[in-house]
Formats: structure tokens, sequence, C-alpha cells
């Protein structure tokens, strides 16, 4: 863990690119590219093979970025077991760790919650596009970031889901309602053209994969989603 200098809180706009999408022979210069390119955060996919049907990188290539830059890192477990591995990922420099709400992952969310924020870290709690907004209601006063996927989490490229829309705006009315000051953060088919409409209803954190790394000018791409909002006429 890093100590940084900007604090953000959730009236700010954090755009966090995601390092799935970059060249994994490269990773140490693509995060440089990241940083370079106006990112805030770093966002990491920790993926196991078994809580999705991919797998990515794990706590050794995380301390090797954080040995190598200085950029918030924001880390975002699709493990079964994230109590288990969670010290490991403390160690390696994590600022924000994310675990998910979903039954598959086989571990009581409330203890790892607690875990992380005992750790010195933020704790962030994901939910799947088909989960209900009700399932993380019992965590959100626990909680420094609410992380809506926008796509079944597996795999980056995928397409934007807006049906997940209606959950972000219950989470901003019950954030409001009770005084609370998570971040909300949307996961997947970001990009200058969906990013607005994730905005609207009220995200700040945009994790942007595919859109970011992947194109021509990265700085242009992370700055196009920064300055991006919905236009007047189409604002709900
Ligand atoms: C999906 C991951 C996302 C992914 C986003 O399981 O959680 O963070 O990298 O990639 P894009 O932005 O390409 O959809
Ligand atoms: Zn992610």
């Amino acid at each position: 863990m890093a100590l940084f200098v900007k604090k953000w809180n959730f009236q700010d706009r954090i755009i966090a690119p995601s390092l799935l999408a970059a060249d994994f022979g490269r990773v140490a210069d693509e995060t440089t590219r990241a940083i370079n390119s106006g990112a805030d955060w770093l966002h990491l996919d920790v993926m196991d093979g078994h809580f999705v049907d991919n797998i990515s990188f794990g706590p050794a290539l995380i301390q090797a970025i954080h040995e190598t830059n200085d950029v918030f890192l924001d880390v975002h477990l699709m493990i079964t077991r994230p109590d288990h591995f969670l010290p490991r990922f403390v160690a390696a420099g994590a600022d924000m760790i994310t675990v998910h709400i979903e039954p598959e992952a086989d571990h009581d969310v409330a203890l790892t919650l607690k875990a992380i924020r005992e750790a010195g870290c933020q704790a962030g709690l994901a939910l799947n596009p088909a989960t209900p907004f009700e399932a993380v209601v019992p965590h959100l006063q626990d909680i420094d970031l609410l992380l809506a996927m926008t796509v079944v989490p597996g795999f980056g490229g995928q397409s934007f889901m807006p049906e997940v829309m209606p959950k972000i705006e219950e989470a901003v009315a019950f954030r409001t309602e009770h005084e609370l000051a998570y971040h909300i953060e949307v996961d997947g088919g970001i990009g200058a053209e969906t990013a607005p409409i994730a905005i609207a209803a009220g995200a700040n954190a945009l994790v942007a994969g595919s859109s970011t790394f992947n194109a021509p000018d990265m700085k242009e791409a992370v700055s196009r989603i920064r300055k991006s909002q919905i236009a007047p006429e189409e604002a709900p």
C-alpha cells in the first residue's frame, strides 16, 4: 500500500484502466503508459479459473507493478476464496481490494470486508449483472466502493449492459439516504460512448480496459472518458 497525497471521494471522476487489456509482455511499461495517459487508478483483474472461466494473474505480478510504479492499485478479486488469499494481496501493495457478493464466492463477505480494512486497505464489494441490489445492502455501511459489473465477469472486450443502470441509481439513492460515501464503480464495456450512460446513472469510478489500452492514443482515450457527459437532451 502506498500513501497517496490525493484522496479521492465519490464526487471525483476516477478513470481506472484495466491491465487485463495491456500487453502482458511489457507490464511495467504498460503501467507507466497508463499513468502517463492520465489514469487515476490501475484496475487489476484477478481470476482463478473457478469463480470465472479465465485465469489472469496473482499477487506476484501486482507486487512487481507496485515496485516499479506509483499508482493506486484497484484490485478486483474474481476468486472463490478471497479471504484465504487476502494477506498476499495486501503484502503485494493493493490499495483497494474488491470482493464479490455472489454465493459462488465461498467466504463470509462481512468478515472479509472487515479483514480488508483492518489490513489498512480500502474495501470494495462487487455484484454481477444478474445479482440484485438488495444482496449488497447489508454491507453498504462497511465498504469504500461498490462495483457494479456491466458485463458478466471473466473477459475483457465485452459489450456494456445498460440494464444494470437502475441498480446504480438504487445505490446512489441508498448512499444519500444513509449519508454514506462509497464510490460507485462500473466495470465492463466502458468507453467514451458508454461512460456518459454510467455517469448519468451515478457512477464516478470508471474501469476501462480495451477502450484505453487498445486505443491508438491512450491519453486521448482516457481524456475522452474523463470529459464525457450525457447530452442535456438525453439526460434522465
Ligand atoms: C471483466 C473485468 C473487467 C475487464 C474490463 O471480468 O472485470 O475489468 O477487464 O474490460 P473492458 O473494459 O475491455 O470491457
Ligand atoms: Zn474488473
